[in-house]
């Protein structure tokens, strides 16, 4: 997929994910070849009164690039001046929040919220693309405020008018929230409809569902969020199968402890010891989701209390998986894990200024 004049080599995007895309997780991604990671969310008010929390969530380093930033926000004057900070940074992409349905967000009507205002959509896109000195805007917005008022055409039509480069399109409305599959036929319709880069977002949970939605929409660019959490691998697998038509599998566990090392090392530096604690907790358990075994280290990864005990149960815990210590371990934890990515997401400590 290009944008502009960038091409990613790829059609694989990273999602931004509130608490989740931190420096560490784009770094690893990256690795694993994806094609444009995103910061999470960052307040444009937070950007202008220069808050730390706001500034922190914007901030990445060169190695990270291709990297889109993303702004939450409902002022097109407010977003316009935060589009020129950070324009400064040069993203290859600035991207708006129409898709956030948490309340904290939606009740001051920003994110998800803004699709029932297409003109103000527009209005803040038109200032986006004057104000980000040529740097590639794009809109991430959801299909409509419910199943009712579904509008994704008409938004799509506004957002190119005022000279966006990507929409991106996730298939799901703000009520539904993550719970019910993306409907993808939507993103079919709207690259129908308009002539910008449209990239599909919502339930691609295998590099195989991947393809498929390529298949199904034509869309240009894929873009995963919970599937890749813990899961860089997606991206490995999803490049390979497009490239080659052969999918690699699940890694081996040499494989997964390696770069869950890697990434915890990377957590410890970006992070104090208490937040690199909390986080690293809950990717130890991400990266070994589809393994034996997954239950017991819940158990036991939740009694860390330091980074070193932490460290200890992961190398014990990859002991025993290579000397086939656990025995078959049929729970299928998939389910669960979605809906405590969303649960953690209900507790997002995002800059909502
Ligand atoms: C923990 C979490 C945090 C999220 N934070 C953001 C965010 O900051 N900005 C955004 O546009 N979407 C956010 N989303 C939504 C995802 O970007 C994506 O649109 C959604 O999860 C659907 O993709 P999926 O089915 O591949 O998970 C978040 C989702 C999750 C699970």
């Amino acid at each position: 997929m290009t944008i502009g004049n960038l091409n990613l080599g790829t059609r694989l995007i990273q999602a931004p994910m509130a608490e989740v895309t931190d420096s560490s997780f784009r770094s690893i991604a990256r690795s694993f070849g994806v094609g444009l990671t995103f910061t999470q969310m960052v307040s444009a008010k937070g950007i202008l009164n220069n808050d730390f929390t706001s500034l922190r969530y914007l901030s990445f380093s060169r190695d990270e690039k291709p990297i889109g930033v993303q702004i939450l926000g409902n002022d097109p004057h407010i977003i316009g001046e935060a589009v020129k900070e950070i324009a400064k940074f040069k993203p290859d992409v600035i991207d708006l929040n129409c898709g956030c349905p948490v309340d904290k967000v939606t009740s001051k009507k920003m994110g998800s919220a803004l699709l029932e205002f297409p003109d103000l959509i527009g209005k803040i896109t038109r200032k986006m693309v004057d104000n980000s000195g040529g740097i590639p805007i794009s809109i991430k917005v959801r299909l409509g405020v419910d199943k009712k008022n579904i509008n994704v055409l008409n938004n799509a039509k506004v957002i190119e008018d005022n000279g966006a480069s990507i929409i991106v399109v996730h298939a799901r409305t703000m009520t539904d929230r993550y719970d019910v599959d993306a409907d993808w036929s939507w993103i079919r319709e709207v690259k129908k409809n308009v002539s910008m880069k449209v990239v599909g977002n919502g339930s691609v949970f295998t590099p195989q569902d991947g393809i498929e939605m390529l298949k199904q929409t034509n869309c240009d660019g894929v873009m995963v969020a919970r599937s890749s959490i813990g899961n860089p691998f997606i991206f490995s697998r999803f490049n390979s199968l497009l490239a080659t038509g052969e999918d690699p599998g699940l890694p081996s566990v040499d494989i997964v402890n390696s770069t869950l090392m890697t990434h915890l090392k990377m957590l410890w530096r970006e992070y104090d010891e208490i937040k690199a604690l909390d986080r690293s907790k809950k990717y130890v358990i991400w990266y070994y989701q589809f393994y034996n075994g997954i239950n017991e280290l819940i158990k036991r990864i939740f009694s860390a209390k330091n980074y070193e005990r932490l460290i200890e149960i992961v190398e014990t815990h990859y002991e025993d998986l290579i000397n086939h210590r656990y025995l078959e371990d049929t729970t299928n934890y998939n389910d669960l894990f979605k809906k405590r990515v969303v649960f953690w997401q209900d507790n997002i400590n995002s800059d909502v200024a």
